[in-house]
């Protein structure tokens, strides 16, 4: 895969101006917190056919064969003039743009559309096909900068995944009767993420789109935050991507949901 294949047939405006391509990396996502100390940082896409320390939420590890996934981070420098939102708000939305701008690229590279778990898991039939880690970090302007960083199992077979993973995990070459094609899945990312983050922040639109890929609410959950379990029912997911669980012992409870890990 490389940067000239994945900007082929159309201009980035944002996501996608400078992309790299690297065969073996730890984790593209640190590859990407170090780049935001770079002055053209904003809008840089990093890929990599294999990592050696993929990074998934609550220190989990993220693990694919060679080849096999898109592994992309793309980093992201607040422009000046735009809106300062705090940091928690600007995490959940970015989280919420991810996990639509993903569904939406698998659907058009694929006749799979995925389902959205909140927080931010891509599951098809009930099982895990892609994850979304959202990081960031203090540039050298006090300013933030973001991460935005997503691994979607493309070409796994059953066999690929972990012993204890074979139940709760799929790919799309599981999930689809034809052929995969694993560049055509990253390009669709990147555009993507490019026509969401392009413009100026807009939650309610995001939240309507993400609603759409959305499990429906109502649903029985358990959630950890902080060492705590929590069961209930989801009531809502607010614009900032929050969540609002009736538990079941009578208490109303919001999560943020760059704190709480759905279980
Ligand atoms: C999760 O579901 O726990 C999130 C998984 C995120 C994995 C991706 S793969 C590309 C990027 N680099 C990393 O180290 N992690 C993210």
């Amino acid at each position: 895969m490389t940067a000239e294949q994945l900007q082929q047939g159309w201009t980035p405006r944002r996501v996608g101006r400078r992309v790299v391509t690297l065969s073996e990396i730890d984790s593209t996502n640190t590859t990407a917190l170090d780049a935001l100390a770079e002055p053209n940082a904003d809008g840089l896409a990093v890929l990599a056919d294999f990592q050696a320390s993929g990074r998934g939420r609550q220190g989990r590890s993220w693990l694919s064969p060679r080849c096999a996934s898109v592994l992309c981070s793309v980093a992201l420098v607040q422009p000046q003039g735009q809106t300062h939102w705090p940091e928690a708000r600007m995490g959940g939305y970015l989280t919420l743009v991810t996990a639509v701008a993903t569904c939406e690229a698998v659907r058009s590279a694929t006749e799979v559309t995925p389902t959205i778990k909140w927080p931010n898991d891509l599951l098809v039939d009930g099982k895990k096909l892609a994850g979304i880690l959202v990081e960031s970090r203090l540039t050298g302007d006090s300013g933030r900068g973001w991460v935005l960083g997503i691994g979607i199992n493309c070409l796994q077979h059953i066999g690929h995944f972990p012993p204890e993973l074979q139940e709760a995990a799929t790919s799309l070459e599981l999930a689809v009767s034809h052929g995969v094609d694993r560049l055509g899945v990253a390009r669709q990312l990147l555009q993507a993420l490019d026509v969401w983050l392009a413009e100026e922040p807009d939650e309610g639109k995001v939240h309507d789109a993400w609603s759409l890929f959305a499990e429906p609410l109502g649903r029985r959950v358990r959630l950890r935050r902080d060492g705590q379990e929590f069961t209930g029912r989801t009531v809502e997911v607010d614009p900032a991507g929050g969540l609002v669980l009736q538990c079941d012992d009578g208490r109303r409870e919001w999560f943020d949901p760059m704190l709480t890990t759905a279980m």
